[in-house]
């Protein structure tokens, strides 16, 4: 019998409580958790290429322990939703607290999200990984597989450091391509980049350098935005940005936002909430409605077009092209 997990969600940011039933290395600093109900219930669908916010408790110094991880297994009905995390010691900590957990360990995840879903009428997928960005392309290559799709992988990393590689031998056969140095990638993409048939797709998750220059030369190429799809791996580091006032139009009310705080930051000092999940431009929770100047995008969940529109921004990253952005709050 399948069952449904009916364990609790809350609020505008339902979450559920899983339990981390397997934790492997797939690779040299790659933890791979296989998380589960712990009533053994069948987890909700996801499309694939989606995300979920993990979350478990606070860091020392109270900094809520919450990060956007994409979902690497099967997405129909699973019974267990796994994620590959490469440890980062230069980051936030982010990594560190995931690569700690172990079997029994408990966490808080989201409802899975996703901007980065294949495009079913795609005529083929061009799928492009560098390093831990394949954890969403090997989930658009096990659907893409499963469904009888025409599509085709190229992943580069490290030479003995491919995570995930055996699985994508087994779904993608001759459709693999793998490299080890940008010269090998640039040899074979670049030209595929010019001959894939007309109503090709592509999707590409890896780290900035190889995402922008890809972007760019799909562009040089002639392929239109709208069927270029493609993911960082997070904002990182973003710079303090310029001050600027948030006029809050429906409350009537100015909140000034600092050099180095977030729009969202500053709105909860004053005690507006707006409601959130990952705080790093990720999830799509913040999705804030513009009524009034310019913002300045800066996550990597709103579309080209809906950035371009300027009806809505992310104030967990982003702020105001100005000094003043009026918002519907
Ligand atoms: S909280 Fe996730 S995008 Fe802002």
């Amino acid at each position: 019998m399948t069952l449904t997990s009916d364990l609790p969600v809350r609020g505008d940011a339902p979450t559920r409580v899983l339990v981390v039933a397997a934790a492997s290395t797939p690779a040299d600093g790659v933890r791979h958790l296989r998380l589960v109900d712990p009533r053994g219930a069948t987890l909700p669908s996801f499309t694939p290429g989606s995300h979920v916010v993990v979350s478990c408790g606070t860091d020392t110094d109270g900094r809520a322990r919450r990060n956007s991880y994409s979902l690497t297994g099967p997405e129909l009905e699973p019974d267990a939703y796994e994620i590959s995390v490469r440890l980062d010691p230069s980051g936030r900590g982010g990594s560190r607290w995931i690569h700690d957990l172990v079997p029994g360990d408990t966490v808080e995840i989201s409802r899975p999200r996703s901007a980065f879903a294949p495009v079913l009428t795609a005529r083929h997928h061009l799928l492009v990984a560098g390093g831990i960005g394949v954890t969403p392309i090997l989930s658009h290559a096990r659907a893409a597989a499963t469904w009888g799709r025409s599509f085709e992988v190229h992943y580069t990393f490290r030479p003995g450091d491919g995570p995930h590689l055996d699985e994508l031998r087994e779904l993608c056969g001759d459709g693999l391509h793998t490299y080890h140095t940008p010269g090998e990638f640039w040899s074979t993409v670049g030209p595929a980049l010019l001959d894939r048939p007309l109503g090709t797709h592509l999707y590409a998750c890896g780290p900035g350098v190889l995402i922008d220059e890809l972007v760019a030369r799909a562009t040089d190429a002639g392929w239109p935005s709208a069927r270029i799809h493609y993911e960082h791996f997070g904002v990182g580091a973003l710079d303090a940005g310029e001050a600027f006032t948030l006029g809050l139009r429906r409350s009537g009310i100015d909140v000034p936002v600092p050099a180095g705080v977030s729009a969202l930051d500053a709105l909860e000092q004053h005690g507006v909430a707006v409601s959130n999940l990952c705080r790093q431009g990720v999830c799509g929770e913040c999705r804030t409605p513009v009524v009034g100047g310019a913002p300045l995008h800066r996550d990597l969940f709103l579309t080209a077009s809906e950035k371009d529109s300027g009806s809505c921004f992310m104030p967990c990253v982003s702020r105001a092209d100005g000094d003043r952005i009026e918002v519907d709050l």
